[in-house]
């Protein structure tokens, strides 16, 4: 086996050649796919986070209680919501909790955009009933919620406490997350979300040991969203794949998933939002959400969702329907830094004719994800969603502490930040 001091030489070896070699004339993906898209600038490697297991594809809900039963808990809290117990959807949870003798709560106070007070509500009731792990059950917001349950249980304190990168002292509390969007990839991801209800806020905590253990993409769980959910949540996702190729820390393994993620979703999430019983269109889009999520929840985002969230903590709007709003202004932004990516995003909506047409290859993606949202039913702009001009200075500030952001290709001042909110807003 070769010395420590060998493994060394050899890796500066690599690295030398690799980032002063194919880095030396440009830092990104000119060449399609088969490059860095921006240079590598630590000495410790890339960090790719995943739940431990991952249950994906029709009839999945049928198999996660052998796997949860290996678990060897005794009491679950369902975190979920009273859309999804009035519908009568919980009970593929319950049932399948049911067969395997595992006992349950059910805390279903989340709300779209989960908040400091609900996760506190959930806390109590783990407490009170005693259960010994958590099982979220429905899109985003009840999983964040579970995620932000299990760190208290555990960490103590408040939620607040862990607003940032890795503030978690220990591990939280086991998470299974059984997902019914298509999506925010919440089910996987080492992201939390929730809204602080004094500072109106959403705030991000980031953390990969808020990560679920297990988590259920079953499309069969996802036929019964509506138009406006199938729309709202597929935009959501292929504002992940977009902003993870970009960012300024993807790498060869997130790039894969991110282009993916983008021809499927150009493909399949029309049929989903208009034909929502083609098992096959959801069946597709529950791979391209959690493609993008695995894309996104290493390579992080950009300022489409640093600008969201804002949207989201001030009027309660959808989440994925403020990133399709932002979508196509903030990557023309973007494009000014990075063209030649464009060239990779438009041979992944189909495009055949881009060759090394960069300012073609923008115009077409632009197009796309502006005809995209049209199709689906997604309204065109800030003014639409009742967004008002007079908070975009405040909108612009918290942005710009969103840690979302950091990681975008341009690093927009808040002067530009305020034009890209006036953009979407008249666009
Ligand atoms: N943690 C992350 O990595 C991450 C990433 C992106 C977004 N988010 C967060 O996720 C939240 C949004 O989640 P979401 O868009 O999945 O929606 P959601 O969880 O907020 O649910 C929206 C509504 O859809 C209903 N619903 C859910 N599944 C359904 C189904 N199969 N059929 C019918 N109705 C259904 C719910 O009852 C609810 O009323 C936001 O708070 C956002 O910030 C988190
Ligand atoms: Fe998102």
């Amino acid at each position: 086996m070769a010395s420590a001091e060998a493994i060394a030489e050899l890796s500066k070896e690599v690295l030398s050649a690799s980032l002063e070699g194919t880095l030396a004339e440009h830092s990104t993906q000119g060449s399609h796919g088969v490059n860095y898209h921006h240079p590598y600038t630590g000495n410790d490697g890339y960090a790719f986070y995943m739940p431990t297991l991952n249950l994906i594809g029709v009839g999945s809900i049928n198999a996660a209680g052998a796997q949860i039963a290996e678990l060897g808990f005794k009491k679950a809290l369902i975190v979920t919501d009273k859309v999804l117990v009035k519908v009568g959807a919980v009970e593929h949870i319950t049932k399948v909790l049911d067969s395997i003798h595992v006992e349950y709560a059910i805390y279903d106070g989340t709300e779209p955009n989960p908040t400091d007070n609900q996760v506190d509500q959930g806390v109590a009731m783990l407490k009170e009933e005693n259960c010994d792990f958590i099982i979220s059950f429905g899109g985003g917001s009840p999983h964040d919620c579970a995620k932000a349950i299990g760190v208290l249980a555990t960490n103590g304190g408040k939620i607040h406490d862990y607003e940032g990168v890795n503030k978690t002292k220990t591990a939280m509390l086991p998470v299974v997350a059984i997902n019914t969007t298509a999506g925010t990839g919440a089910e996987i991801t080492r992201f939390a979300i929730i809204t602080d209800t004094s500072r109106h806020v959403k705030m991000a905590i980031i953390d990969w040991k808020v990560t679920p253990t297990i988590a259920v993409d079953d499309p069969v769980l996802m036929v019964g969203m509506p138009k406006s959910l199938t729309a709202a949540t597929g935009m959501d996702a292929l504002t992940h794949a977009i902003e993870a190729y970009v960012s300024t820390i993807s790498n060869p393994v997130t790039d894969a998933n991110a282009l993916h993620a983008m021809k499927l979703i150009k493909t399949y999430l029309r049929d989903a939002v208009h034909e929502g019983t083609n098992l096959k269109a959801r069946d597709m889009m529950s791979y391209a959400e959690f493609l993008a999520g695995m894309a996104f929840n290493s390579a992080s985002l950009g300022y489409v969702h640093a600008m969201a969230h804002q949207l989201g903590g001030v009027y309660n709007l959808p989440h994925g329907v403020c990133n399709a709003v932002l979508l196509p202004v903030v990557q023309e932004y973007n494009a000014k830094a990075v063209p030649h990516l464009f060239i990779d995003i438009a041979e992944a909506f189909g495009h055949r004719d881009i060759g090394e047409d960069e300012d073609l290859a923008v115009k077409r993606v632009l197009e796309d994800i502006r005809s995209l949202s049209k199709d689906v039913g997604i309204p065109k702009n800030l003014a639409e969603l009742g967004v008002k001009p007079e908070d975009f200075g405040l909108l612009a500030d918290n942005a710009m502490k969103d840690a979302c952001g950091f990681t975008n290709p341009r690093a927009p001042t808040r002067d530009e930040v305020i034009e890209l909110f006036r953009l979407a807003y008249e666009q």
